[in-house]
Parts: C-alpha cells; sequence; structure tokens
C-alpha cells in the first residue's frame, strides 16, 4: 500500500482523477468500480471534464457497481445509482450494456450477489477500484466484521451506516441492509484507490493504517494489497504518526 498526504482535498481529488484518465488512456477496455459518496465527488467532476476535453473513450469500459442500499429505487436521489448516473454516467455518455449495477429491488438477493460475481469473473477481474472509508471504517457495505475473503453479500448496516448514510437523501429515510462487493474483491482488484478528506475521518484512518489490519475495521485490509494507493488530504492525515 502506498500512502499520499496531499495539501487539501482538490489536490487529492485530482491525483484520484488522473489515475482513472491514466488507466482509461492505458486500457480502454477497462473495469472500474468507483464508489459513490461525497468524498470522490470532487475526483469524478475533475474526471469527466478532463474526459471531455482531451476526448477520452470511455465507450469500451465496463463500470462495476460497489454497493447499494437495499430496497431504494434507482430514482432516489440517496441511492448509489443516481449517484453514479448523475455524476460519471450522464457526463461521459456511458451506455447502460457498459453498467452492471445492484438490483436493490431484487427480490432474489442470493441470485443478484451471484450474477455480479460471475460478471466479474467473466470480465476478468476489477482493473481499478476506486473507493471511500466509512465512519466506522467499511468499504463499500463491507461493515465491521465481514469476511476478509467474502464476496458479493447483502448486510444488516450497522448502526453508523444506517445514521450517517441520512445525509445522502432529502428526507429521512429507513436504511436496514444493503448489498455490497466484498473484501476479496477489493483484494484480487489490480489497483486500489482509498480516498478521504476531512477532520472527520482523520480517527478511523489512523485505526485502518495504523492499528492492526483487521476485518473489525475493514478498510485496514488495504495495506495488505501491493497496488493500493491511500489518497489523504492533510486533515485526514493529521493524526498519523508516521508521516
Ligand atoms: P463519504 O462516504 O465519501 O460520503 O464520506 C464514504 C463511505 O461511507 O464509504
Amino acid at each position: 500500500m502506498h500512502l499520499k498526504i496531499h495539501e487539501n482535498y482538490e489536490s487529492l481529488s485530482r491525483q484520484a482523477a488522473n489515475e482513472i484518465i491514466a488507466l482509461m488512456k492505458q486500457k480502454p477496455e477497462a473495469v472500474l468500480c468507483l464508489a459513490s459518496g461525497d468524498t470522490p465527488r470532487l475526483a469524478y467532476s475533475l474526471m469527466t471534464k478532463m474526459a471531455k476535453d482531451e476526448k477520452i473513450d470511455f465507450s469500451r469500459c465496463t463500470f462495476i457497481g460497489l454497493d447499494e442500499w437495499m430496497g431504494i429505487p434507482p430514482d432516489n436521489e440517496g441511492s448509489c445509482h443516481y449517484f453514479l448516473r448523475r455524476h460519471i454516467f450522464e457526463p461521459l455518455n456511458i451506455s447502460n450494456d457498459r453498467i452492471r449495477l445492484f438490483d436493490a429491488l431484487s427480490t432474489d438477493q442470493k441470485g443478484e450477489c451471484k450474477k455480479m460475481d460471475k460478471t466479474i469473473i467473466e470480465k476478468e477481474g476489477i482493473d481499478l477500484m476506486v473507493v471511500g472509508i466509512g465512519m466506522n471504517g467499511h468499504i463499500g457495505f463491507n461493515e465491521p466484521g465481514a469476511s476478509v475473503e467474502g464476496y458479493s453479500h447483502v448486510v444488516d448496516l450497522d448502526a453508523a451506516t444506517r445514521t450517517v448514510g441520512q445525509k445522502y437523501f432529502r428526507e429521512h429515510t429507513l436504511l436496514t441492509s444493503g448489498i455490497t462487493l466484498g473484501l476479496g474483491h477489493m483484494q484480487e482488484a489490480r489497483k486500489v484507490i482509498l480516498v478521504a478528506n476531512g477532520t472527520k475521518k482523520a480517527d478511523i484512518i489512523r485505526k485502518a493504517l495504523e492499528e492492526d489490519v483487521t476485518p473489525v475495521v475493514p478498510a485496514s485490509l488495504i495495506r495488505k494489497h501491493v497496488n493500493a494507493y491511500v489518497m489523504l488530504d492533510r486533515e485526514a492525515g493529521s493524526l498519523l504518526t508516521a508521516k
């Protein structure tokens, strides 16, 4: 794992955007898994602008969904679907056949997980995963205690995730379970970028990067990945002792 503490949020976002663009130039048929959330939003906006300016072709890549709130329809503004459409798929003009997201309304949850795992195998794995970190150390909806080698699964959301998740929704929304790729997918991705900014993430970043590597803090598993890049702003990195 490689760590870089940036001067500010814009600088870390620019580096993340550059990495996505560099991959697309090198491998236009890449398989991308880009998390939704507040943290990567600026990176995606810089990335889509660069893609337009430099006429980067995203038409051959595949987008894999990282996670989704179970029971929340794709047209709900708080859903991961909605976020990805608005911030990535629409600006880049991505056609539906290049997009594989979890169906959070499916009544066959196991089938939905199997379908996603099969897709990733058929696509020969994920080239680049961009993830954030939850206040409880989750990655996607790999909540504390998640299986280290797990693949797609449906999970009861941690109390912290249910509460913090309200920020994405216009009105109070019952968030009980989520569907997510597993930590096994993260370990097997050819490259992983974790982005975090702001003082509120400083303590969980310190736990993930400087305490034990343990599923109790799922993001700590990123330290076992040889091609993982953690990009922080100064605030998020402020409690690290070995800066
Ligand atoms: P955030 O979410 O980027 O909105 O802070 C991160 C996460 O929960 O993974």
